[in-house]
């Protein structure tokens, strides 16, 4: 597995894996655990040659404290990429990515609004602008994401419909802990007792699925098993192809964000 940390060695190390080849892309920021494990493998099952991308973006952070807490452990996830297949790890620093004199900003207008984008404001725009400049930079023919982050998913369809990228999106679905819990990098970050009451997240999602196949409200029917988790939100989210009902809620100072489909498909 090659690790590269510049623009210019990541075009250089993929040069020989082009011609006739399948190149898949799996964007991360690291701190990995079953979720990114299943995107690996996927890639790794469907294509030629794997690229993971490891950079905690600044730009879709809005809190600085969130910026400095998020989990990193680079040579650790170096060797769990290294294990799941991965070929290439492109691991950027900030300035490589946006290098003094940095301007240009990708905005992904309507999907950016609502629930991730409401409880954080500019943190589409990082997220668009970051995958974006991942895509021109490893020109994949595919690239990974999980629908853990359903309006993430949404936003990269949008912007490679917009923008006639010539690459296919491919969403894989959440991996859980046996209790339900949805893998998270921010997790670890949950003490025991805080991982207890955040099972009431899926929990409620849950018995909001079970309420909409039988015909009742769901947004009503999440809520009211939150068993006190205040929620940034509960909401339908129309992806087009499918309907997820999605939440976020704080638990303890971490902020925790979920989804279960309702209705079609996200594939
Ligand atoms: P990160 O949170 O590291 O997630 C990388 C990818 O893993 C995303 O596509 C995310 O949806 C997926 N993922 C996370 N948890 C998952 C789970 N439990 N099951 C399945 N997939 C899961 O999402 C980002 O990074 C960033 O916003 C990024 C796209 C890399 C842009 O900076």
């Amino acid at each position: 597995m090659k690790v590269v940390r510049t623009v210019a060695g990541v075009r250089k190390a993929l040069e020989p894996s082009r011609a006739g080849r399948e190149l898949g892309l799996v964007p991360t920021m690291g701190a990995f655990h079953g979720g990114h494990l299943a995107l690996f493998r996927a890639a790794r099952a469907e294509c030629d040659t794997v690229v993971a991308s490891l950079f905690v973006n600044p730009a879709q952070f809005g809190d600085e404290a969130d910026l400095v807490a998020y989990p990193r452990d680079e040579e650790r996830d170096l060797r769990v990429a290294e294990e799941a297949g991965v070929d290439v790890v492109f691991a950027p620093a900030v300035e490589e990515m946006y290098p003094p004199g940095y301007q240009t900003w990708v905005d992904v207008e309507e999907i950016s609004r609502g629930l991730e984008g409401a409880a954080r404001p500019g943190h589409f725009r990082g997220v668009a602008t970051v995958c974006l400049k991942l895509f021109t930079v490893v020109r994949p023919q595919r690239v990974y994401f999980g629908q853990k982050d359903a309006q993430q998913t949404a936003l990269i369809r949008r912007l490679v419909r917009d923008l006639e990228l010539e690459l296919a999106v491919r969403v894989l679905p959440t991996v859980r802990d046996p209790d339900g819990l949805a893998l998270s990098s921010r997790n670890v970050r949950l003490s025991a007792e805080e991982r207890e009451r955040a099972l009431a997240l899926p929990r409620a999602l849950e018995a909001g699925r079970e309420a909409w196949s039988t015909g009742s409200d769901p947004v009503a029917a999440a809520r009211a098993a939150l068993n006190g988790l205040e929620p940034d939100y509960v909401e339908l989210l129309d992806l087009g192809d499918a309907t997820v009902l999605a939440a976020a809620a704080r638990v303890g100072s971490t902020r925790l964000i979920d989804n279960v489909l309702l209705e079609g498909d996200l594939e």
